[in-house]
């Protein structure tokens, strides 16, 4: 690839990782891309690095502006190691004369790297610091999604180089919004808000406030994966700003394992009495669907009902490993229950419910438990139960 300029001064200096598909468990079939941005101002400054294996993209990137011998600067803002993982490789050959970092930044990056004589710079919200035409504001965003998370402002050209917010996990050679598949590239938007930020919604309500409040001007955004917003600014805003309210759409979820397809004829007629409603729904197995595709489809929907036979006095495991991750990223404010054929014991419906109580869905329906095989009669219940749901979905769709 080649470098890109982003603004007069900024440009591009990343690696696209055409072939990663897991991303610590979080499926990855477009790729990724690690982002690093040169200015090339009076003071040379490298916003950010890219993950070890690719520290060779990064120097070619550079090397088509400048030595990188020549680099002033070093601005971390986030230390995960797909973003610092070449930072030691990249000190050795610059030896920079500043590394601006927030004040979790420094002890995370000493945590990672155990360099103490690194030139640390700590700065803090609302620092600037001048590159010469250009000049640099910090924002912290402390947990959005790590303690060392911040962004840094550049105002003369109202952009915001956003660490992880706003990306995507999307590999291409466009590397602005306009010019890429704009509906893969937004879905991998939700998706990355979906596995990555569902938890810390709080604060992303708390950030689009902040940014209100002090009046920041933003007409690019630039974070470290994907493309750059420059055309659709206001589409990834109001995205972030609906993700992170949890609203949820007009919709339903069955999400379901099954071991000998009585689970899964429970789940089709759950299916059927929310379709009776005239709710959008959908059908999801987990032996066929990743679990970072089902979160992404969670992330949309008003309500969630999971079906689990019972295995071993529990859930089959995959319901069980879904149930942990959705715990881990904790949606909230959806309507749910729960269904699952058992044999002599039949534990799954309460797990499955406790799971959904913890996360403080409203659980609408103690849930339906069927033993063995279903005939067409023991399906009227879990019927009955889709138009329970669905009415609860038309419900909170008018309030
Ligand atoms: Fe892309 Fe939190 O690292």
């Amino acid at each position: 690839m080649n470098t890109v300029p982003v603004t007069d001064t900024l440009h591009w200096v990343g690696a696209v990782d055409w072939n990663i598909r897991d991303f610590h468990g979080y499926s990855t079939y477009n790729g990724t891309t690690y982002n690093a941005y040169l200015a090339m101002d009076e003071k040379i400054a490298l916003f950010d690095t890219v993950r070890k294996t690719m520290v060779s993209d990064l120097f070619h990137h550079i090397q088509q502006l400048t030595a990188p011998e020549k680099i002033d600067y070093i601005i971390i803002n986030h230390v995960e190691l797909d973003h610092s993982g070449s930072l030691p490789e990249v000190i050795e050959r610059v030896k920079p004369e500043k590394i601006f970092c927030s004040k979790m930044g420094k002890k995370t990056l000493i945590d990672h790297f155990h360099r103490e004589d690194w030139p640390f710079e700590v700065v803090a919200s609302g620092d600037t610091i001048s590159l010469g035409k250009k000049s640099v504001q910090f924002l912290e965003t402390r947990m959005l999604h790590w303690p060392d998370s911040m962004m840094s402002y550049i105002p003369e050209d109202k952009l915001l180089i956003s660490s992880d917010a706003f990306g995507q996990h999307f590999a291409s050679s466009g590397r602005f919004d306009d010019q890429v598949d704009f509906p893969a590239m937004f879905h991998e938007a939700a998706k990355y808000y979906a596995n990555i930020l569902t938890l810390y919604s709080p604060l992303v309500r708390k950030l689009i406030a902040k940014v209100k409040e002090i009046d920041l001007d933003i007409r690019m955004i630039a974070p470290d994966h994907g493309v750059v917003w420059r055309s659709n600014v206001a589409d990834i805003l109001d995205g972030y700003e609906r993700w992170s309210r949890n609203a949820g759409q007009n919709k339903a979820l069955v999400i379901y394992d099954t071991m000998w397809k009585s689970t899964e004829q429970m789940a089709k007629a759950v299916l059927t009495g929310i379709d009776s409603q005239g709710i959008p729904c959908e059908l999801i197995n987990l032996a066929t669907t990743h679990r970072s595709d089902v979160m992404t489809r969670v992330l949309e929907a008003k309500a969630v009902v999971l079906g689990s036979s019972t295995l071993n006095n529990g859930l089959l495991p995959r319901m069980a490993g879904f149930l942990m991750y959705m715990r881990g990223l904790r949606p909230t404010n959806k309507i749910g229950a729960a269904f699952g054929s058992f044999g002599w014991s039949g534990e799954a419906v309460k797990l499955m419910n406790e799971a959904m109580e913890e996360m403080k869905f409203d659980i609408i329906d103690p849930g339906i438990r069927i033993k063995y095989v279903p005939d067409h009669d023991a399906l009227a219940p879990c019927v009955e139960l889709g138009i329970k749901i669905g009415a609860a979905v038309k419900a909170a769709d008018t309030e």
